[in-house]
């Protein structure tokens, strides 16, 4: 099945209409060329062009109402529990029954359903059980509560593509138990995070929890980068993807984040570039047909290395501010790739192995491109890759397509550990 056609309609303004009518009979959108199950995700930030009007009064607002407050914000003596000198991507996963630390089946409020494995035909949950010990590092207590408390009057910012999501979601479960919190406020708006019309959702979604004044917020951009409009007049828009210039939301909105997550990694790949019509471009120039920049690991080594010269460069206007380039989330596909049969039913939790002992990222690309600069790497890459078990697999009720999932995880889960790497940091 190739989902190219739906998605030319989706990036389309001109096919809104459409694309409602299509939405209930369609269950699973797949985008070729990568293992993506999700549901429409790849609406590139153009369709906001709809909305710009409503965008650019709310964004009056914002930038009136938070620049005074950074300088009040909390500094280095709550940070007391961080351990410098630790390597939290060197450790080892150990079992312990105190995790899951929300349980899936009560995080309706926050978790996707096809990412919430308690509420599919899966017969183990053995993946659940396991905690990751960095070697000689203390691991603060990641509760709820502790992560509330550290982030007053802050913001937490996921931006990245559907894994960087799994890890929004993860903390929202974390950060309200699992429980049902009808105190906690949607606050998208105040980002622009609002449905286009004839979208089926935002880009985005931000939410205020009011006794700490804490706002996590996730906005989904696959690549980082910016992308321009090339011929709207057409009913199938191209868009130029500028490498080197981080996507808009970023530069109107970094001001407002005191923590910061990105990730880029799983739409690097000729099928995505060529069904969401994303043209490179490199100094404002085109740089495909031919010219090394059209290598797509090349290109995306170009973005990484950018975006972290760019937040660095933000970084020493507000030392404060944390930001972490997330290290790309392993696919294990087995026997085949998403679309050609490739399983992972292995069940048995880290028959591989269970610890990482090497001192560097096997994601290089991203190590790379933080080096020398104050972004920090949350490498998460090796960790997780000895959690084969641990991926959604054949349990989704949608996988009767014979389509498995290898690439996003089960939540609870493996993006909790992120989290709680990420807390540890912080
Ligand atoms: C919430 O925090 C923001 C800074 O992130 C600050 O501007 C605002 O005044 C705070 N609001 C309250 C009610 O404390
Ligand atoms: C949060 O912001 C409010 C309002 O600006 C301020 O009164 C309060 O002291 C701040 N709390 C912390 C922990 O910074
Ligand atoms: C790409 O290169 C080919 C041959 O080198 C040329 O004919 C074509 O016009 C180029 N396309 C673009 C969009 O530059
Ligand atoms: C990645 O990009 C950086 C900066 O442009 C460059 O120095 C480095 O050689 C690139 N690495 C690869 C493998 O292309
Ligand atoms: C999923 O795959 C495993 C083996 O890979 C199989 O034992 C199990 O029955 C499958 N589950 C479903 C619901 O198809
Ligand atoms: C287990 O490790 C071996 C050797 O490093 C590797 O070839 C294999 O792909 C790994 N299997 C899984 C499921 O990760």
């Amino acid at each position: 099945m190739k989902g190219g056609c739906l998605h030319r309609l989706l990036v389309s303004k001109l096919c809104f209409g459409v694309v409602v009518l299509l939405t209930v009979p369609i269950i699973v959108l797949l985008l070729e060329g990568a293992p993506v199950l999700t549901i429409f995700n790849t609406r590139p930030e153009q369709l906001k062009v709809n909305s710009n009007g409503i965008i650019q009064q709310q964004e009056q607002e914002h930038l009136g109402d938070d620049r005074p407050s950074l300088a009040g914000l909390p500094g280095s003596a709550s940070r007391s529990h961080t351990n410098k000198d630790c390597n939290y991507a060197k450790g080892k996963w150990v079992e312990d029954d105190k995790r899951p630390l929300y349980s899936g089946n009560e995080c309706k409020q926050w978790l996707s359903k096809m990412w919430a494995c308690r509420m599919m035909r899966r017969a183990h949950f053995f993946y659940e059980n396991y905690r990751w010990q960095p070697h000689g590092c203390e691991m603060p207590e990641f509760t709820g509560p502790n992560f509330l408390n550290r982030m007053k009057n802050q913001t937490l910012a996921f931006v990245g593509d559907s894994l960087g999501r799994q890890q929004f979601q993860s903390m929202m479960c974390i950060a309200t138990g699992g429980k049902y919190s009808p105190e906690v406020e949607d606050v998208g708006w105040k980002y622009g995070l609002v449905k286009a019309p004839g979208a089926l959702r935002p880009d985005g979604w931000a939410y205020r929890f009011p006794a700490t004044n804490t706002t996590i917020l996730f906005y989904w951009s696959a690549t980082l980068s910016e992308l321009e409009s090339l011929n709207s007049e057409h009913a199938v828009t191209s868009y130029a993807l500028h490498l080197d210039r981080p996507v808009t939301f970023l530069k109107k909105y970094l001001n407002s984040f005191d923590v910061l997550v990105l990730n880029t990694g799983h739409h690097w790949n000729r099928g995505k570039f060529n069904g969401n019509h994303w043209e490179l471009y490199a100094d404002g120039k085109p740089v495909g047909n031919g010219t090394r920049l059209a290598d797509l690991s090349r290109a995306k080594n170009l973005t990484l290395h950018s975006i972290a010269r760019w937040v660095d460069s933000e970084l020493a206007r507000r030392p404060q501010m944390k930001v972490f380039l997330r290290t790309i989330s392993p696919r294990h596909f087995v026997n085949g790739d998403w679309n050609t049969g490739g399983t992972c039913g292995n069940t048995i939790p880290l028959s591989n192995g269970s610890e990482v002992l090497q001192d560097h990222s096997i994601d290089i690309p991203a190590e790379s491109a933080v080096k020398g600069t104050r972004v920090k790497l949350l490498d998460i890459t090796a960790i997780s890759k000895l959690r084969d078990e641990g991926h959604i697999s054949n349990s989704s009720f949608k996988a009767s397509t014979g389509i498995n999932d290898c690439l996003h995880w089960c939540l609870p889960g493996i993006p909790d550990t992120w989290n709680e790497l990420l807390f540890a940091q912080i």
